[in-house]
């Protein structure tokens, strides 16, 4: 019996663990594009800010991903030539926009919201990790139900002032605890209980 007990114990644990696996949420697995664009060479090379690319971030639900034009903005001066580009060109000639893979994708049945996250403080590296290191773009956190729990039950962990928001590598200029005490009262973020209540992720 007690062999019985040990066995569909395991087996749980095995679906359990399975279930989380970075199989299963594609976590930190990179992912293939039609175009490898590199964030490591144009946030980190470059140093282009986040909000050049991604221009609604700050004020509405998706962060929203460039039309081509944006890129065109530069590459109709530098490596206007170069093949790997070609895709880009192809895309402005026929006003065919280009299909990205996606990389993050939640459920319907959750509801988020980026411009809320950055107006109160929460840096764009909490959730996406060093997007400046990256060839290409994978996906740093599980976006489990669990992990946005974890940050909305103890934010003062992670808010940040606002004007670092799209920074990376951001080191607190002391004591975090302390820090996003402060913000927390000042950006005037709610406490934990309306934060995990069920209606803020699930309406
Ligand atoms: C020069 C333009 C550009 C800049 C600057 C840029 N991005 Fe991107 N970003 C893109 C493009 C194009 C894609 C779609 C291709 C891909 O996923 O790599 C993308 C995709 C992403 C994705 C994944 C989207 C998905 O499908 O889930 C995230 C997250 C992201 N960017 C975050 C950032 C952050 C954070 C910064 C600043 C630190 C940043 N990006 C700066 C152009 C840019
Ligand atoms: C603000 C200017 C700017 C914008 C906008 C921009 N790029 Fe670039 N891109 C550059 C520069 C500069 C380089 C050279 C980087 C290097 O050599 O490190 C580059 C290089 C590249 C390369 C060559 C390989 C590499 O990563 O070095 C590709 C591919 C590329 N860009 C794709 C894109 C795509 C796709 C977009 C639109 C989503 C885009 N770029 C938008 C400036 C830009
Ligand atoms: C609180 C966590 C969090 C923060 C902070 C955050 N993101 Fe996201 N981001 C997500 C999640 C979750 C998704 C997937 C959304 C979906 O599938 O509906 C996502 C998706 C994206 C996408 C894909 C397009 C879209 O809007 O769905 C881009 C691009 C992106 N984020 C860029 C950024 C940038 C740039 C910043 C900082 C200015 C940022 N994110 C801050 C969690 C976050
Ligand atoms: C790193 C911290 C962090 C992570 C991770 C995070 N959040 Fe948040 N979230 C916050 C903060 C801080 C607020 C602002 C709360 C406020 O204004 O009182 C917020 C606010 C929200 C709100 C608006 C709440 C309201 O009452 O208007 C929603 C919805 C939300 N988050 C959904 C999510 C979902 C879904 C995820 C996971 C996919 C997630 N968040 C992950 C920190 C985080
Ligand atoms: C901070 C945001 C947030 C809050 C608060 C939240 N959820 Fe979720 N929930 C998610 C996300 C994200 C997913 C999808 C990812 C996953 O399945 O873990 C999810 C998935 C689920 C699922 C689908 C089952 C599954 O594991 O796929 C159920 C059921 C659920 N939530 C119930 C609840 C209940 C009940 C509450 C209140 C006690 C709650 N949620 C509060 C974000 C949230």
């Amino acid at each position: 019996m007690f062999g019985a007990v040990l066995v569909l114990g395991l087996a749980g644990w095995i679906t359990y663990e399975g279930d989380r696996s970075h199989y299963v949420t594609r976590q930190n697995i990179p992912r293939e594009q039609p175009i490898p664009f590199s964030h490591a060479h144009h946030v980190g090379g470059e140093g282009f800010d986040c909000r050049y690319c991604h221009t609604s971030v700050e004020t509405s639900s998706f962060a929203g991903i460039p039309p081509t034009e944006t890129c065109m903005n530069c590459h109709s001066q530098i490596w206007r030539t170069s093949p790997i580009l070609e895709p880009v060109r192809a895309s402005y000639r026929t006003g065919q926009s280009i299909r990205w893979t996606r990389v993050h994708d939640l459920p319907d049945f959750v509801y988020f919201n980026h411009s809320i996250h950055v107006a109160k403080g929460v840096g764009c590296e909490s959730c996406h990790g060093r997007v400046d290191r990256m060839p290409l773009m994978w996906e740093e956190a599980s976006l489990r139900m669990e992990w946005c729990l974890n940050c909305h039950r103890h934010p003062e962990q992670y808010v940040r002032p606002r004007e670092s928001i799209t920074a990376m590598g951001y080191v607190p200029a002391g004591n975090q605890e302390e820090i996003g005490r402060r913000l927390m009262q000042e950006y005037h973020i709610q406490d934990a209980r309306v934060l995990t209540s069920c209606s803020t992720c699930h309406r």
